[in-house]
């Protein structure tokens, strides 16, 4: 089958055999993209799908329609499982999204050693050979039967493959090394990305096969061809995480078959990811709940809660002018919030040094977590233990008022999700919010009265 691509102008239509920089239809500037042609008669005979299905489908009043049993079926992995609303449905296309080197090519071939049980997979690569799987799979522990490996970046011989193999289910690692013929532009290009997902799509959904796609994520933090990929499969799943820590978080932004509310985490070790039962737990872990000067915040990175522990480490001056020092946060921040804990609060710190770390080598950048570095400034400096499973919110301003944060709760759901029992928050942030159960909100006007919150035990 040999397909041709067409170059359409994306404001008015205009189709061109070749890109143009201006289009002559609607003159705009860069607005051809170029596309398969789906109009040519021969690509239209070869998707006999959709002429058939215009002639035999009609409107089903919604009380007609059969619901039918959408069965799924287990990863192996529970925090994958939950991430996806309880399992993979049948027919199912997820794509997982992520920095290179996350872990998204280990966490799928880790779901391999369980669902191989039961289905035969197919693992397309076309970043590795089947020989570098093979040792990965060893080294994980995955040794089924039922598992095929193929390492291929050309999608008409992929479609062959799976024709041939009549797998279950299809990983394709990663989508931006695939190519299709008719296109010209390079691999992990938009319109390649674009038609590779649509030809792998329209091949999964026809033969009912749960496929798992790998998107890398570009470096402005969107999957390639920006969210081209999205509104195409039914479920995008984003793994994140700093590569220097080991743990990883999985999110589903979009789920036809479950919420997008639930994340999963995971640590990576040197036997792959392991599931990591309660998150909260792993997060206290690795802090000393008994020292002071330790303060949990919420920061929202894009569209995602992360929550993270401010240390301070508040300290008598030997001699000279006072020191501040800061890792994480940025270091005029710190100055204000002293100024407004000694002004407003009535703290003496002109005496002391500060030290701030945010832990695990994070960088955060929003105001929301100024309370919890005044509530780890003020905590060191009169050593008291802030309750682990306490957490702060907010923004400080000058007069030492706290004031209202963005997607509060959103930050809530976070913490609740982690484990965390009490917040300090802005009051007027609380208006018309829902809270989230198992998670106690603290409305507070001003940072004294933030800091008396912990102060009195
Ligand atoms: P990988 O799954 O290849 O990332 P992606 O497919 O998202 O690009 O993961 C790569 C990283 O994970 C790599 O830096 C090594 C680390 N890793 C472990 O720490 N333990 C393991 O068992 C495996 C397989 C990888
Ligand atoms: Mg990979």
């Amino acid at each position: 089958m040999k397909t041709k691509s067409v170059y359409i102008c994306s404001e008015c239509g205009y189709r061109s055999p070749k890109w143009l920089g201006k289009c002559p239809g609607c003159s705009s500037w860069n607005t051809l993209v170029e596309t398969l042609d789906t109009s040519s008669k021969q690509s239209a005979a070869s998707r006999p799908s959709a002429s058939i299905q215009s002639s035999l489908n009609r409107p089903q009043q919604i009380s007609e329609i059969k619901r039918g049993h959408e069965s799924r079926f287990s990863t192996g992995i529970r925090e994958l499982d939950r991430v996806l609303g309880g399992g993979v449905v049948n027919g199912e296309l997820i794509l997982v999204g992520g920095d290179p080197g996350i872990g998204k090519s280990t966490l799928l071939l880790q779901i391999c050693e369980n669902a191989g049980k039961t289905k035969k997979i197919l693992y397309v690569s076309g970043e590795e050979s089947a020989a570098q799987i093979k040792i990965r799979a060893e080294r994980l522990h995955v040794n089924t039967e039922n598992l095929y490996l193929l390492s291929e970046t050309d999608v008409e011989t992929i479609l062959e493959n799976i024709t041939d193999t009549k797998p279950d289910i299809v990983i394709i690692d990663s989508i931006q090394t695939m190519h299709i013929e008719g296109i010209q532009s390079a691999s992990g290009s938009v319109p390649q990305v674009r038609e590779t997902t649509n030809a792998l799509m329209r091949a999964a959904k026809s033969m009912g096969i749960s496929m798992f796609i790998v998107g890398h994520v570009t470096k402005d933090g969107s999957l390639a061809g920006p969210r081209v990929l999205e509104h195409m499969v039914d479920c995008v799943l984003y793994f994140e995480g700093d590569r220097q820590l080991s743990f990883r978080i999985l999110r589903a932004v979009k789920n036809r078959f479950g919420s997008t509310n639930e994340i999963g985490v995971f640590e990576m070790r040197d036997i792959g990811l392991v599931e990591v039962e309660n998150p909260s737990q792993m997060l206290l872990d690795g802090r000393p709940d008994d020292i002071s000067g330790s303060a949990i915040i919420c920061a929202m990175e894009g569209t995602r809660g992360i929550l993270a522990e401010v240390q301070a480490l508040v300290t008598p001056t030997g001699f000279g002018n006072p020191r501040r020092m800061s890792a994480g946060i940025d270091l005029n921040r710190i100055f204000l919030l002293v100024a407004v804990l000694e002004k407003r609060a009535r703290m003496n710190l002109s005496n002391s040094d500060i030290y701030i770390n945010v832990a695990g080598g994070l960088r955060i950048d929003e105001t929301a977590a100024d309370l919890g570095i005044c509530a780890a400034i003020a905590a060191s400096r009169a050593d008291v233990v802030i309750p682990p499973d306490m957490l702060f919110i907010g923004e400080v301003g000058l007069g030492g008022e706290l004031r209202a944060v963005s997607q509060l709760e959103k930050r809530l759901t976070e913490a609740a999700n982690l484990g965390f029992k009490t917040a300090v928050t802005p009051k007027q942030s609380m208006r018309g919010i829902r809270i989230p159960d198992g998670i106690r909100v603290y409305g507070v006007r001003t940072i004294s009265e933030a800091i008396a919150m912990f102060r009195k035990g």
